[in-house]
């Protein structure tokens, strides 16, 4: 009787220690283990005499069943307490400020070269890129471009050898696309060029859009309606353009293309220096002489070809008034793209 009031006692005082199941459950076994108290007391029935025994195994059997409930009721507390805890440890302030990450951008011309290819994409042209160092058969020759062209010349061109140079234009590009393609083709060529230049609008790398359509009965009327529909997704949907004659070794007849204001509608401000038009590429019809070069027989096919440049449309675009702006990458001027 003693044994088993002093019993509980003991293992009440050690439940009520425990403040984890695992502590808990170490307490338990200490008492109903395999070699716990209880257990030990259980064993110890074969020392006392037969008409003892019923009585004795009948109140360890109670003092067991006890401490299981006990210990049951304790475990539900132990683990409500470390629920508890837990939610306690892991709790979000939600007031707490969040950090910040820097987050980055296209670059302006990366984003303006998109924008083109966007645009052409969705009238079906599709893109094709050149190589950077061009022989002087695809950056000249083959685009009806005389040896004595002064474009051709030392000063204007970053020659790697006697044959091979830093392209100056994309219009390389029409070249090798009609070797491999016949019409009807409708090709865009985005891409770096090099040139010898150097003021607030001319730089030494800059990137062009090249675009060349080529099938039967192609005119200078589809240029216009296409170059039309550009200005008007490009700049503003009351944009216009106007064609103006003009030569390019390539082309013939060949224009200039002029996209009505954005600034001032047209009317003349200080942007369009007063006359209501923007120089925004060069334009024509391909020359015979250059479809011929490639294979493609100009009695049955025509073809118009345009080349942009990207800086000079981002510059029109963002009103950016230095084209050095885009290579210096400060970031308080590239800030100004993002999304
Ligand atoms: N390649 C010319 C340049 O760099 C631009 C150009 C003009 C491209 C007329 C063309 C074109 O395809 O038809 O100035």
């Amino acid at each position: 009787m003693e044994e088993s009031d002093k019993i509980v006692e003991e293992a009440l005082a050690e439940a009520e220690k425990a403040t984890t199941s695992r502590g808990l459950y170490e307490a338990k076994m200490r008492f109903l283990g395999r070699t716990g108290k209880v257990t030990a007391l259980l064993k110890s029935m074969r020392e006392l005499a037969a008409e003892q025994r019923p009585a004795f195994g009948k109140r360890v059997n109670e003092l067991r069943e006890k401490l299981e409930e006990m210990f049951a009721a304790h475990e539900e507390k132990v683990k409500r307490q470390e629920l508890e805890r837990k939610l306690q440890s892991e709790q979000v302030d939600v007031t707490e400020p969040g950090r910040h990450t820097a987050k980055g951008a296209l670059h302006p011309i990366t984003r303006t070269k998109n924008e083109l290819i966007d645009i052409f994409a969705g009238m079906g042209f599709e893109v094709f890129e050149g190589p950077e160092i061009e022989s002087e058969y695809y950056n000249f020759t083959a685009l009806n471009t005389p040896a004595d062209h002064p474009a051709r010349d030392m000063q204007d061109t970053f020659y790697i050898t006697d044959e091979f140079l830093l392209r100056t234009q994309t219009s390389a590009g029409q070249i090798r696309l009609m070797e491999q393609k016949k019409p009807p083709i409708k090709m865009l060529s985005p891409g770096r060029v090099f040139r010898s230049d150097d003021d607030a609008t001319h730089s030494p790398m800059f990137h062009q859009m090249e675009g060349l359509v080529v099938d039967k009965g192609i005119t200078l009327c589809d240029l216009k309606g296409m170059l039309d529909e550009f200005a008007r997704t490009m700049f503003s949907s009351s944009s216009r353009t106007r064609l103006r004659p003009s030569y390019f070794p390539f082309t013939e007849p060949s224009v200039e293309v002029d996209v009505s204001c954005s600034a001032c509608g047209g009317k003349g401000c200080s942007l369009c220096k007063g006359t209501g038009w923007i120089e925004v590429l060069g334009a024509g019809m391909v020359n015979r002489h250059v479809l011929e070069n490639c294979g493609v027989d100009p009695d049955v096919y025509t073809g118009f070809a345009f080349g942009m440049g990207i800086e000079r449309i981002a510059m029109l675009k963002y009103g950016i008034n230095h084209i050095r702006l885009f290579t210096e990458n400060d970031v308080r001027f590239l800030e100004q793209f993002k999304d």
